[in-house]
């Protein structure tokens, strides 16, 4: 199997067939096992994909949501994924009341790690849907380039890793590389030219180059994985 490629003229179109998309995952999973697991990334690329998700009708009450990765900020600072993701998706307040958050008071993400995961004792393993963003450095999730932190975040065992990118603003919480490319469903959600390039071209190149994209050493494990892009 290979990538599937979702082409799309303009964000808006992309925002909504990919709310569909994820929908349709969650309400097959909801049929199958009585819940569904979904991961979504931030930033500020699916701001538009999550008020389109949030107007579709399933039994949010039986989703767990939790993000792929945060800031170490707290949930009200401009930066939080979770302020992105309170304000835009979880509107539903059954919806709401099933998110996991990847923050707590800890000084450091490296200090909540036990805490947080125990939190997501709740979400179903493996998670059933997984949406990832990429930066223009083919960063995913809260995996950098050339960080220290990302050998230990793609053999870890755990589902998460606390990494302190010397590239990132933030110190952040990631899903580990592992529990990304064990999700059912893996899907890339990019609008831009120059990303769609760079992942193009992290696609292209052999394996020891590539290992600089941590998006290519996410998608060489997930080979069917659905990329939805928009320029
Ligand atoms: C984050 C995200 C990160 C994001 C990419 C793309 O916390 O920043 O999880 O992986 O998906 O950086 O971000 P944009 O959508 O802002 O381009």
């Amino acid at each position: 199997m290979s990538l599937q490629w979702h082409e799309f003229s303009n964000k808006e179109a992309l925002d909504q067939q990919l709310a569909l998309t994820i929908a349709d995952e969650l309400k097959q999973a909801i049929a199958q096992r009585g819940q569904a697991g979904l991961a979504v990334s931030g930033g500020r690329t699916p701001a538009g994909m999550f008020k389109a998700l949030r107007n579709i009708n399933l039994d949010w009450s039986r989703v767990i949501i939790t993000l792929v990765d945060e800031r170490w900020v707290q949930a009200d600072h401009a930066d939080s994924n979770e302020r992105l993701t309170r304000e835009n998706l979880l509107q539903d307040a059954a919806a709401a009341a099933t998110f996991v958050s990847l923050v707590n008071q800890a000084a450091t993400p490296h200090e909540a790690l036990a805490e947080i995961e125990a939190r997501l004792a709740s979400l179903p393993k493996p998670i059933d849907v997984v949406v990832l963003g990429m930066g223009d450095d083919g960063h995913t999730a809260s995996l950098f380039p050339n960080a220290p932190e990302l050998e230990a975040a793609c053999a870890s065992t755990q589902l998460l890793a606390a990494v302190t990118p010397p590239v990132a603003p933030h110190q952040r919480i990631t899903l580990t590389l592992p529990s990304i490319v064990c999700s059912r469903k893996v899907i890339v959600h990019i609008t831009s030219d120059s990303k769609k390039a760079l992942l193009l071209d992290a696609m292209a190149t052999d394996v020891a180059i590539s290992e600089q994209y941590p998006i290519r050493r996410v998608l060489d494990q997930v080979p069917q994985a659905d990329v939805f892009w928009a320029a």
